[in-house]
């Protein structure tokens, strides 16, 4: 494995410079396969050594490799070391390389390839709470949710691999004004048929009426506000609509996010934290630190003079709370309850400062706690339209995603005879969408094209899904040459041990999303890892080999195919095995 080697050259170099040998792990790395064909495979930076002050950081760098070089001496394991440009190149002995690397892969059980390298050492394990998704009931769930849910969804799951114990959480907008109009306007506009029948769809559609009519219509209004009222009293009729409202908005999103391959372990929400949220403004008068604004509102003052020249409001001048007041309460209660080491919110960059501020507060509040909360910010998506018009639910995107690709298999003379067509599209379209939204930095923006995104080549989810399920094909149709040992010198080609070396970069891939929380390292490392693998099905036929030959090919692919399944399920696409 990776980590085999890492700590043979890390200790290598710790007996050479008299130092902990763990001092190298992040000093060491393996070399990107598309810099030229090398030979060599690890490579050592001499200034990340200097900056960490193993090595003085005076003196000529060059020198200082050269000389490195020539002390470090070969052995079994490493067979070859030399300076280049401020690195030094290791190259692995490559018998020990095809064993290490595919021994693995020959047991019957799953493989945690990469996932238990000594890198994650240095990550903090506990507990991690994810919030993502998010949508607000009877409102549209629209680019910014589902983003929300599919990062967030990663998150957790590379988290989760990596041995955190992980808490997903969906914090749904489920309290405020648009309660009001809705259960105000659910009496004239509204049908319990239809709520059962459609209730995402019959929601919104009251709550669009309710809308338009309160315009211009005062009545309307004062009913709404009446409404919201009695819930913020919690009286029981208006209680008991809102939750038939509530109840019946999880059950079909849950429904929803099961085709996505997404689960929540809770569906928290604002309305949990309305009464906590009283208690934070009264924990705030007490440590002298909520402030009346001129406009008669409560206020925090963030400024960092104390002048009140930058405030954020956390109590209306009616003395209602706010969106913020509630996430600080929300904040609060969950690490109360959850204990988490760390706390990870998901949303579109426009809640940035929003975010800015509630740490803040936290942190002023005494809740050091807050330093290890973060949120991921997103860009924007433009033009995610359907057929049929514009996006109002996940629903939508869900069934065009599942059409389309349909629509592209039965165009496609390769499209399997399957029993399951229908979920197949549906998977592969889903790791479309996935794919076009992984590739990039999450803070960018991007414009959704339903046709490029749908490729079967180039770099698309689509065929990340392809090369599994053409991997997964050849494994079955050579089942009877499957064998528990095999000859590694019959893998010493060119083609294969670029794909080794390229594997031997997983766990440092998996290193770096988790650092920055970027799914992109490891997107591209997978659609790499694909197009290595279609130059192999070109160049290392298992069909017409030797029967050694085909059994040490067979145990490459299968390899190869367990990385891409595993890594693929950790950004949230399910890999078919038909296509
Ligand atoms: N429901 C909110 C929205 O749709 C997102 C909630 C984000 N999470 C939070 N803790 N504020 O914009």
């Amino acid at each position: 494995m990776a980590c085999f080697f890492r700590s043979r050259i890390a200790a290598k170099l710790g007996r050479t410079l008299q130092q902990s040998e763990d001092a190298f792990i992040p000093a060491l790395s393996a070399i990107p396969v598309f810099k030229k064909q090398q030979t060599a495979d690890f490579k050592l930076s001499i200034s990340t050594l200097r900056i960490s002050g193993i090595l003085p950081s005076s003196g000529d760098i060059q020198l200082q490799t050269e000389d490195l070089a020539t002390r470090l001496k070969q052995d079994s394991v490493v067979e070859d070391i030399s300076a280049g440009c401020g690195v030094i190149n290791f190259k692995v002995n490559r018998k020990l390389l095809v064993q290490k690397m595919l021994e693995p892969f020959g047991k019957e059980e799953d493989v945690k390839f990469g996932l238990t390298s000594e890198l994650f050492n240095t990550l903090k394990r506990g507990t991690t709470l994810v919030e993502y998704s998010s949508p607000n009931i009877a409102k549209k769930f629209h680019a910014g949710h589902l983003r929300s849910t599919i990062i967030g969804n990663f998150i957790a799951n590379l988290k989760q691999s990596l041995g955190n114990n992980v808490i997903r959480m969906n914090y749904l907008g489920d309290w405020g004004m648009q309660f009001g109009l809705l259960g105000a306007g659910f009496g004239q506009f509204g049908c319990q048929e239809k709520l059962k029948q459609n209730p995402l769809q019959h929601l919104f559609e009251v709550y669009v009426q309710v809308n338009k009519e309160a315009e211009h219509n005062e009545d309307m209004k004062q009913a709404a506000r009446d409404f919201f009222r009695q819930l913020e009293q919690h009286e029981s009729e208006a209680v008991s609509l809102w939750q038939q409202f509530r109840e019946i908005t999880v059950d079909e999103y849950q429904h929803i996010y099961k085709r996505l391959g997404v689960h929540f372990d809770i569906y928290s929400g604002e309305s949990f934290h309305q009464d906590q949220a009283q208690e934070v403004v009264q924990q705030l008068q007490s440590q002298g630190l909520l402030k009346t604004s001129e406009k008669g509102t409560g206020v925090v003052d963030l400024s960092p003079a104390g002048d009140m020249s930058s405030v954020c409001t956390v109590l209306r001048s009616d003395g209602t709370t706010l969106y913020i007041t509630r996430d600080l309460a929300a904040a609060i209660d969950r690490k109360a309850k959850y204990h988490f080491d760390e706390m990870i919110y998901v949303t579109d960059k426009s809640q940035e400062n929003h975010f800015h501020q509630l740490f803040h507060i936290l942190l002023a509040m005494g809740h050091s706690w807050a330093d290890r909360c973060k949120h991921v910010p997103f860009g924007l998506v433009r033009g995610m339209k359907t057929r049929s018009g514009e996006v109002v639910f996940l629903e939508d995107v869900l069934d065009e995603a599942r059409a389309r690709m349909l629509h592209n298999m039965s165009q496609s003379k390769t499209t399997k005879e399957m029993d399951n067509t229908e979920d197949t599209a549906e998977k592969v379209g889903i790791s479309a969408l996935i794919v076009q939204d992984f590739k990039g930095p999450l803070l960018s923006d991007y414009t959704f094209d339903w046709d490029r995104m749908l490729q079967a080549q180039g770099d698309t989810g689509v065929f990340l899904q392809y090369t599994h399920a053409r991997l997964c094909s050849l494994i079955r149709r050579n089942e009877s040459a499957k064998a528990a040992i095999f000859d590694p010198s019959l893998l010493f080609d060119k083609t294969s041990i670029t794909i080794l070396q390229h594997l031997l970069r997983y766990d440092e891939v998996l290193y770096q999303s988790a650092q920055d929380l970027q799914p992109k390292h490891l997107v591209n490392f997978l659609l790499k890892l694909c197009h290595l693998i279609a130059s192999a099905h070109r160049e290392l036929p298992v069909k017409g080999s030797s029967q050694v030959v085909a059994q040490a090919r067979l145990r490459l692919f299968s390899g190869a195919c367990s990385v891409l399944a595993n890594g693929m399920r950790i950004l949230g696409i399910t890999p078919v095995d038909k296509m």
